[in-house]
């Protein structure tokens, strides 16, 4: 409920995401005076950062409704049919996950998106016919964190694709301003600011972390969140002032400590550390390689001199460093 109240409800709420929201907006103003429905769009990038939020926009722009499923979930060819048939003229279908989504429901997809129509088998085989059904047209707005492990066809059944990225620090401040305005809590810029220092350019972190020195202000009875007391809530909840966190710590420090800063392959780091190989490929490098603490080679991941600073160590001499 309350993650419903915090959700901007337009695109003029929305902070950040410049470059989009301009495509967006051309798109929803020519659709609405064609009135048509927006071409389908893909959007990609890293976890929270607005990718749900945006579709939930575009609808409500739209004046339609938005129906959300993911990826995973839609496991049967009849998951996804009933999700189809279901929808009204000029719906959204947000499916997120979606290189996640299995062939067969895949394939169903393809005819869906092209020509608003759904191929059914009557009966089993390669031999069995197919009855088509049509569909109303319907937007499909896909979400992925890898746009690389997209199959072509799909990919090229979207006409836009758009990428998210991670918001700066004062963008990061209003969010957390505004939400901290609609949560009616009493809190400085400076303290807002910190927070978004320490939200690893994402918003749902942002908000979260918001939480948290909520709960640390109310206990302690402070009447209002300034800095020093943002700073010390989000110490004690292990979120240091770059905004890595225990595993982000870990992980370097492991590439550090035992393999010199690497090339370390993502495998063992997976193994070594107990993290899931494809959570730390998605949630945590891009975060560390856009503030430049770890580099992608072909030979493994590279912990960077900042890293290694940051974390206390001293890197090695540079010259010696595989970079
Ligand atoms: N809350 C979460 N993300 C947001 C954004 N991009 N703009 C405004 N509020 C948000």
């Amino acid at each position: 409920k309350q993650e419903e109240k915090i959700r901007p409800q337009c695109l003029t709420e929305y902070i950040g995401q410049k470059d989009l929201k301009d495509v967006l907006d051309i798109a929803i103003r020519a659709a609405k005076s064609r009135q048509e429905p927006l071409d389908h769009l893909l959007l990609y990038g890293p976890p929270g950062l607005g990718k749900t939020t945006m579709s939930l926009i575009l609808a409500q722009e739209m004046g339609v409704k938005c129906k959300i499923a993911s990826a995973p979930a839609l496991e049967r060819p009849r998951d996804i049919m009933g999700l189809l048939i279901s929808l009204q003229p000029g719906d959204v279908l947000f499916i997120d996950e979606i290189h996640r989504l299995a062939k067969v429901a895949e394939e169903l997809l393809y005819p869906a998106m092209e020509d608003f129509r759904v191929d059914i088998p009557l009966g089993k085989g390669k031999s069995a016919k197919m009855q088509s059904m049509s569909l109303p047209p319907f937007t499909l707005v896909g979400a992925t964190t890898r746009v690389g492990a997209l199959t072509s066809p799909l990919r090229d059944r979207f006409g836009l694709i758009q990428r998210l990225r991670f918001y700066e620090i004062d963008e990061l401040t209003e969010i957390v301003l505004r939400t901290a305005a609609l949560l009616k809590m009493n809190i400085t810029q400076s303290g807002g600011e910190e927070i978004a220092r320490r939200a690893r350019g994402t918003p749902r972190i942002a908000n979260r972390l918001l939480k948290r020195v909520r709960d640390f202000a109310e206990v302690k009875a402070f009447r209002e969140i300034d800095r020093d007391i943002a700073a010390e809530a989000l110490q004690l909840f292990n979120v240091d002032p770059c905004g890595l966190d225990w595993t982000d710590r870990r992980l370097l420090s492991f590439m550090i400590e035992r393999h010199n800063g690497g090339p370390v392959g993502l495998e063992t780091l997976a193994a070594s550390t107990g993290e899931d190989a494809q959570t730390i490929e998605e949630v945590y490098e891009p975060y560390l390689m856009q503030i430049g603490y770890l580099s992608r080679t072909p030979r493994g991941r590279v912990a960077t001199a900042a890293a290694w600073k940051h974390l206390g160590y001293t890197p090695p001499d540079t010259h010696q460093m595989t970079l």
